[in-house]
């Protein structure tokens, strides 16, 4: 398998205003003398892509959005589409994070149709999938992620730049994070079905862990094999917490 650059990125969720952006100035100042540097990312709230991309410029950090209407443009108050966040910016986006898929139904459905609409604006998604508590206590996490990831990547990303983040949803926000062998179990199961839906070019995709990565379990995480980054919440608000696991990668 060619060697991939590991992605590390963080998912500001609904923190920050204009003043949080000197910790993504300071993370950008701060990984500028890195010689091999992984891809890093910021997806900051969507009132903050413009000021970030803006702010972050000929640096390396990229800037994400946190969701995005499957449609260019038209009657939808509220919501923000793939083609608003590129030209505020973004580069990437996070698309059918657990807590999109429990508090607003994103189902399996609309998160194909949200990364369709990543690919017409440019943008590369970070495809969420991870099983609950019940689930996993069930036995069907294996079923319940591949489910979810043949459902929610559809055949359009073929030849394009994608990452799935495997989240289980009882470790978000909560500090518990999966064994290395959880982990490593789902990532190569998430493998085989890129692989078995996309070919050779599945290889490519990075596979994220996301779910209480922090600056102590990282390199551990991140040594997992078929772990090719991480998708961070509460540690990428603060820079030396979000810098010491881009480093450990
Ligand atoms: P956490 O969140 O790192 O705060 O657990 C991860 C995520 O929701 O992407």
């Amino acid at each position: 398998m060619a060697e991939m650059r590991p992605l590390i990125a963080g998912n500001w969720k609904m923190h920050g205003t204009t003043e949080a952006l000197a910790e993504a100035r300071a993370l950008a100042g701060n990984l500028k003398a890195d010689p091999t540097p992984p891809r890093v990312a910021l997806c900051p709230p969507h009132t903050l892509v413009a000021q970030m991309a803006w702010a972050l410029r000929g640096s390396q950090v990229e800037v994400g959005g946190q969701d995005c209407h499957v449609e260019p443009k038209g009657a939808f108050t509220g919501d923000v589409s793939a083609e608003m966040l590129a030209d505020a910016g973004a580069r990437l986006v996070i698309i059918a994070h657990s807590e999109r898929r429990a508090a607003y139904g994103e189902t399996d459905e609309i998160a194909a149709d949200k990364t369709r609409a990543a690919l017409r604006a440019g943008l590369e998604p970070i495809v969420c999938v991870g099983e609950t508590l019940a689930e996993r206590e069930a036995g069907n996490t294996l079923d319940v992620v591949g489910r979810q990831v043949r459902g929610s990547l559809p055949r359009e990303l073929a030849g394009r730049a994608f990452a799935v983040a495997y989240e289980p949803v009882w470790a978000i926000g909560t500090g518990l994070t999966p064994t290395v062998a959880q982990i490593e179990e789902v990532h190569r199961a998430i493998r085989a079905i890129l692989a078995e839906m996309f070919g050779a070019e599945g290889q490519g995709a990075p596979i994220l862990y996301g779910g209480s990565v922090n600056p102590k379990n990282a390199a551990e995480i991140l040594r997992v094999p078929e772990v090719g980054g991480a998708l961070v919440g509460g540690a990428s608000l603060k820079c030396a917490d979000f810098e010491a696991i881009v480093r450990a990668a």
